[in-house]
């Protein structure tokens, strides 16, 4: 056990966090608190599991800090250094760290029941979480689960079950989540990542070029899309090419699972960025399975995938459970994720992506030494030379960003939905400082 006073002390500083504050910074970053915290967690944690190391003399070989606490757009750390996350905690803080209203919800259900018995016995927050979901997304059917990855397996499992085929297809760029069956579909460093667990792979999925021509879908059970790339660089592909994704796809009697846990939820500037295609009636396109998760829990570690009567109907040919979980739809993140919900559609933060997003990507690509703007809506994917060191230097200004593309090509920035436009305009003076 850790000493007690460690845990109540840790990070304490006097710190008043507004939410939209410009970054503050009282040490050089990492600061010693934090340096002193990563020595510990490097002599503990399982080697790779956070990206860094830690040097003799103290430094950081890519510099990181330890976060104490964050409300809003900002995080502290342990030294009570201010930042302002321009990555939402890898998208999970779309309606800002720590909102009241999924903060009460939790605490709440923390006091009334913070677990119930997963396919065994369910609890009403669980059935009102997926009646809102059904309701947002128009999928009459949903399986909770406790993360993206998990969502992405499930959808899989879905399309594998519902038609009988086995085949996968999956794009150049994607990450679906580096669990066995996502992994599989991996686009996006694949040889790092895959390589040591290929024979466990299975070799039902083929990758084909995002944005680009279709292989033969005849014997596929699911073409699993990310309708704007995230860890693959920011991307959205050529506008139809979803709709004609679609297309290809009903034709050839596979399904289409639209994997939104990093797009979706009005991060893009439209609810779910593969609504903001229409089908060829005109409607806003729709896949037979979507995966959410990220922004869904306000913070809490819950997903989804939803699907279609016809595709989902496919689980209940099977006597018990084909899968579940300890955790499936636990009551804290249910709670948190209806509040996160009411959040998302009643303060229009949808439009608010696409207004401020419009604004900024204008601003960022004017920016010297950028060679790009990438994404859509507060999803944007920043073009520079040597993006990790670019990262480095935001870093020790107090702007919390991370690279992404195939080869760190660019900077990745998905901040809250909710963040001022005093710190979207402060983000790119800081980069301008940073670049080149
Ligand atoms: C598009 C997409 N799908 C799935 C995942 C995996 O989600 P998780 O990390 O919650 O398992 C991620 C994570 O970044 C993602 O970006």
């Amino acid at each position: 056990m850790g000493d007690a006073s460690d845990m109540i002390t840790a990070g304490k500083r006097d710190i008043d966090l507004t939410g939209e504050a410009l970054p503050v910074l009282r040490t050089a970053v990492p600061g010693p608190e934090s340096i002193a915290w990563l020595q510990r967690l490097e002599a503990t944690e399982c080697p790779g599991s956070t990206a860094r190391r830690v040097l003799r003399d103290g430094r950081t070989r890519r510099p990181s800090i330890l976060w104490s606490e964050a409300l809003g757009s900002n995080v502290a750390d342990v030294d009570g250094n201010i930042y302002v996350d321009l990555c939402a905690g890898f998208g999970v803080a779309s309606i800002g760290h720590r909102h009241p209203a999924v903060v009460a919800a939790g605490k709440a259900q923390l006091d009334r029941l913070p677990h119930a018995m997963g396919d065994a016995f369910a609890d009403v927050r669980r059935v009102m979480l997926m009646e809102a979901l059904s309701r947002l997304t128009g999928m009459p059917r949903v399986m909770l689960v406790t993360s993206g990855s998990e969502a992405v397996e499930v959808a899989m499992k879905t399309a594998v079950l519902a038609t009988g085929r086995h085949k996968i297809v999956a794009f150049r760029g994607a990450y679906h989540g580096l669990s066995i069956a996502p992994l599989a579909a991996l686009g996006h460093q694949v040889e790092q990542r895959q390589g040591p667990f290929r024979a466990m792979l299975g070799g039902a999925v083929t990758l084909a070029p995002f944005g680009g021509a279709l292989p033969d879908l005849s014997d596929v059970a699911a073409v699993l899309v990310e309708p704007v790339q995230g860890r693959g660089g920011m991307r959205a592909p050529p506008p139809g090419w979803l709709a004609g994704l679609r297309a290809a796809a009903r034709s050839a009697g596979a399904l289409v699972i639209h994997d939104e846990v990093y797009c979706g939820l009005g991060r893009t500037g439209s609810l779910f960025a593969g609504g903001a295609e229409r089908d060829a009636a005109g409607k806003p396109l729709s896949p037979d399975l979507l995966c959410v998760g990220k922004a869904l829990g306000g913070g809490f570690p819950i997903a989804a995938c939803l699907g279609t009567d016809a595709a989902m109907a496919a689980w209940s040919s099977n006597a018990g459970a084909l899968h579940t979980q300890t955790f499936l739809g636990n009551p804290i993140g249910c709670a948190m994720a209806l509040a996160s919900l009411d959040v998302i559609t009643s303060e229009g933060l949808t439009a608010r992506a696409a207004d401020q997003g419009a604004r900024w990507a204008e601003a960022l690509v004017g920016v010297p030494g950028v060679r790009g703007v990438t994404g859509r809506g507060l999803m944007l994917g920043v073009v520079v030379d040597d993006a990790p060191t670019v990262t480095a230097r935001m870093l020790q200004r107090g702007w919390l960003v991370l690279p992404c593309g195939e080869h760190s090509e660019a900077i990745g920035l998905t901040p809250p939905l909710t963040i001022s436009s005093a710190l979207l305009d402060g983000a790119v003076a800081a980069l301008a400082e940073c670049v080149g």
